[in-house]
């Protein structure tokens, strides 16, 4: 057994106990759901993230239980580790919930919002964290900064000016490949994401840096523009790979495989990352063995009613600790006219095809309707 001793934290009033030495944002996936604050640097899998963003600012309101006062000013809980009967406060803190809407006002000072046509729609963290803290206007009176586009290899489409420096694709190269040919250049409202020499990142995992980047910044020229990821239908799959683990996700539509990616967990985090191969050139369904299809237990567009994680099993206790519903479900019928109204896409059994979706005449004539009533 280990020797590590064990600390109670309370966090939005509700007790876990952790091995000493976690941070308060691990100590919180434990219990899961809203209580969690959101994280757009930190990535478990990867050493040194964190830090960067504070998205996951918290209010500590007693230090512990040898010295209860309470920190003066908001923590970093990625980076802040627990103490003995430590209480914080995350979504039950007006101070936290208006810290996060500033935080992400500011992460959108340069974000452009091209959210229609960038291919991270609907998988994005910072669409999400900016539909539930941000604000309709920017403040901003100056332009936002705009970059050159790079050519940075023959998969991976950089777009610089979609990037919010959270450094998770620089440790990604330089923990998971031998040679770390990107990084951060400049420093500040300068700063900016490049291969040195514009050297191609040819790396066999360095698919990966698409995974973690939490925006729109990195993505898959193989899949650009192809397909909006609600359409698609993601099933789990695996192959016997020879570099990698080979299990992944696949996202069809209809028969057809549009997109491989690592399998995400509910923090939007990879499960095992994979290699260039199966990301990039494995793109038949006979290619693989299908699994059946991805329980997504995410609160994004993706998740299309399927949010089924711990919170879920809670919801009832939830709501009466922290005194709010808890967001768990998203109804794809509220906020998307698009599939038709009986089809739910996350209960048919295998890939969502045409027909699930209404017929462009169909839905420009309800379109064309709804118009008229107002
Ligand atoms: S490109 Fe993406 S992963 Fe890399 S620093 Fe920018 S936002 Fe983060
Ligand atoms: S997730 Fe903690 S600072 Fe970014």
């Amino acid at each position: 057994m280990s020797d590590t001793p064990k600390f109670k934290v309370t966090i939005d009033n509700i007790t876990v106990e952790v091995p000493a030495g976690t941070t308060i944002l691990n100590a919180a996936r434990l219990i899961g759901g809203d209580v969690t604050p959101p994280a757009m640097c930190y990535y478990s899998k990867l050493e040194n993230s964190g830090g960067k963003c504070r998205t996951c600012l918290v209010e500590v309101s007693k230090g512990s239980e040898k010295d209860p006062r309470p920190m003066p000013k908001l923590v970093a809980s990625c980076r802040t580790t627990v103490m003995d009967g430590m209480e914080v406060k995350n979504i039950t803190s007006e101070r936290v919930i208006d810290a996060r809407k500033g935080v992400v006002e500011f992460l959108l000072i340069n974000h452009p919002l091209d959210c229609p046509v960038c291919d991270q729609a609907g998988e994005c963290d910072l669409q999400d964290l900016s539909y539930e803290h941000g604000s309709e206007q920017s403040r901003l009176d100056f332009p936002k900064r705009t970059f050159e586009p790079e050519d940075i290899g023959p998969n991976i489409q950089l777009h610089m000016n979609r990037c919010i420096m959270c450094y998770r694709c620089v440790f990604t190269a330089e923990q998971l490949t031998q040679r770390r040919e990107h990084g951060v250049l400049e420093r500040g409202w300068d700063s900016q994401i490049s291969t040195y020499l514009n050297k191609a990142l040819d790396n066999e995992f360095i698919g990966n840096i698409i995974d973690v980047c939490p925006v729109g910044a990195l993505t898959d020229k193989t899949f650009r523009f192809k397909q909006r990821v609600w359409f698609t239908k993601p099933m789990d799959a695996h192959r016997d790979c020879p570099t990698c683990s080979g299990k992944v996700r696949l996202w069809f539509r209809g028969e057809e495989v549009f997109r491989v990616t690592g399998r995400k967990d509910k923090w939007g985090e990879v499960e095992e990352f994979i290699c260039n191969t199966c990301r990039f050139d494995k793109k038949r369904a006979s290619d693989w063995v299908i699994e059946g299809p991805t329980k997504v237990n995410r609160h994004s567009v993706i998740s299309q009613n399927h949010y089924r994680g711990a919170v879920e099993a809670q919801k009832d206790l939830i709501r009466e600790i922290i005194g709010k519903e808890p967001k768990m479900l998203l109804d794809i019928h509220t906020i998307s006219d698009v599939n038709r109204p009986e089809i739910h896409l996350s209960e048919i059994h295998g890939p969502s095809h045409s027909n699930d979706f209404l017929p462009n005449q169909q839905l420009e004539g309800q379109r064309k309707l709804e118009v008229g009533k107002k």
